[in-house]
């Protein structure tokens, strides 16, 4: 398909390219992303960035390198605004984002340059969305924060499960409960990961942390119903972190819950909003709920995932235990040597069940039929975040029909690019499925 023409001197760069998740970023461009591409390698270290780029000359020596661009401080906005005025779109890896990662979001939200990240930090996206929003809506710059492994999964699988129950039960099909597992997941956070999670505490006040983790925080409008949406939570698995669900089975507490319930939550705002425009309804409708577990091996091991995160909780908590596991893991730059890592694989499984609004006949046939879904890969968990961001910005550089169903420039999120974007996905390994099964 032909790149989208725009008169810009790059379709992509990348932002952070000499890190552990720009470097993945950048080789799944240079072996995957066509070789009409005009792109770039962005980052503070013209050393760093030509070791990069001879690394990928050495994956695919068939093709022309990429520019290097040096922006030598994150907080230089200058500079940052005036590649971002030669680009289409930027893909950023630099992080922590919640410390550094503003200025490049704001360079493209005042250029009209389209951007995506990983940011994991749910209270940087919160800021953002607050900060941005309509100043990306008047430049046209199409905005994807929260596109990496957190928290794309669980918003696309969501998406494709509803899909599902509109293809089985007609398109005006809402979606009531989804509840999501995360069935398999082996991999080592890297440092800059790690990195994030112990300056998110001292980056955001308490305050901040509390109003970014509501529900529906981030979501452009209110859930009309507030008791649905928010599922209750029984004692024992407040005290255990124990839940079953028919189908899924049994789960624990998910260290990824509330991260990727804020981007759910505002893909379920942001399609009730296009619906209400006019455009092609996908919304989720007014019962939808959302939560997410863990798949543990049995009911002890999930107990102990449960406290787990709790003492890891309280050790992020507090400083000089916080100092003290800093010097025990991987520092920023680094990550798991790419052999170790070519054993990571990660699942998700979901189920979602049918709101036909009332509709008792309806309720009494089809009510114990559900729409079932898995998404997984195997392989670096980072190399495929990479794959997110480089497949994402492919979709918006090749796919005609997803700039025309997101309409102008806003803050969206990973499901807003829709099955254009999960069938690049599939083709790169990441495999989406999804049926209906009876509860
Ligand atoms: N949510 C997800 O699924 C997910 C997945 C992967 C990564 N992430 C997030 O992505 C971020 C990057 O992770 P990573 O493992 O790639 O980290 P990393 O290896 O430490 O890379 C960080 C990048 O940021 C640059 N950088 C750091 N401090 C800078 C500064 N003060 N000024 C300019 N550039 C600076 C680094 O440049 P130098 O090389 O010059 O130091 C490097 O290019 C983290 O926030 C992480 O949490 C999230």
């Amino acid at each position: 398909m032909p790149l989208k023409q725009h008169g810009r001197d790059y379709d992509i760069v990348v932002y952070g390219a000499s890190g552990y998740t720009g470097k993945y970023t950048a080789q799944h461009i240079a072996t995957h992303l066509p070789t009409t591409l005009k792109w770039a390698v962005a980052g503070r270290s013209r050393s760093k960035l030509e070791a990069v780029v001879s690394r990928l000359q050495e994956l695919n020596p068939d093709r022309l390198p990429p520019s290097i661009e040096i922006i030598s401080s994150t907080t230089d906005r200058t500079a940052l605004e005036a590649l971002c005025r030669r680009t289409f779109i930027l893909l950023t890896t630099v992080g922590p984002y919640g410390s550094l990662g503003e200025p490049a979001f704001a360079a493209c939200a005042t250029t009209g340059t389209h951007y995506f990240d990983v940011t994991g930090e749910v209270p940087f996206v919160h800021k953002m969305i607050t900060k941005y929003s309509s100043l990306a809506a008047q430049s046209g710059a199409k905005m994807f924060p929260q596109i990496g492994i957190e928290s794309a999964p669980s918003d696309l699988l969501t998406w494709s499960l509803t899909q599902q129950l509109k293809r089985e039960f007609g398109p005006a099909t809402k979606t009531g409960q989804v509840t999501l597992s995360i069935h398999t997941l082996r991999s080592a956070p890297s440092g800059g990961t790690l990195a994030t999670v112990f300056t998110i505490l001292e980056t955001f006040s308490l305050k901040q942390l509390k109003e970014a983790y509501k529900p529906y925080a981030l979501s452009p409008v209110p859930h009309p119903n507030p008791d649905l949406a928010e599922r209750r939570t029984t004692w024992i698995t407040k005290v255990t972190g124990l839940a079953t669900t028919p189908i899924l089975g049994l789960g624990t507490t998910s260290v990824a819950a509330k991260t990727d319930a804020a981007i759910v939550q505002r893909t379920w705002g942001l399609l009730s909003e296009a619906s209400n425009k006019g455009k092609e309804d996908e919304s989720y409708g007014p019962r939808f709920s959302f939560k997410q577990y863990m798949k543990p091996r049995n009911w002890l091991s999930g107990v102990a995932i449960h406290l787990g995160l709790m003492v890891l909780g309280l050790v992020m908590a507090t400083p000089f235990l916080r100092k003290v596991a800093k010097k025990f893991v991987y520092q920023p730059g680094e990550g798991a040597e790419e052999e170790v890592a070519k054993r990571d694989e990660l699942e998700y499984w979901g189920v979602a069940k049918p709101d036909f609004g009332g509709d008792e006949v309806k309720e009494k046939e089809e009510g114990r039929k559900r729409a079932f879904g898995r998404c997984w890969f195997r392989g670096p968990v980072y190399y495929y975040t990479g794959v997110l961001l480089a497949e994402a910005a492919a979709t918006l550089l090749e796919e005609e029909s997803v700039d025309e169903q997101l309409g102008g420039g806003g803050i969206y999120t990973p499901a807003c690019l829709g099955q254009p974007f999960i069938d690049r996905l599939d083709k790169a390994g990441f495999h989406f499925e999804t049926k209906i099964m009876e509860e």
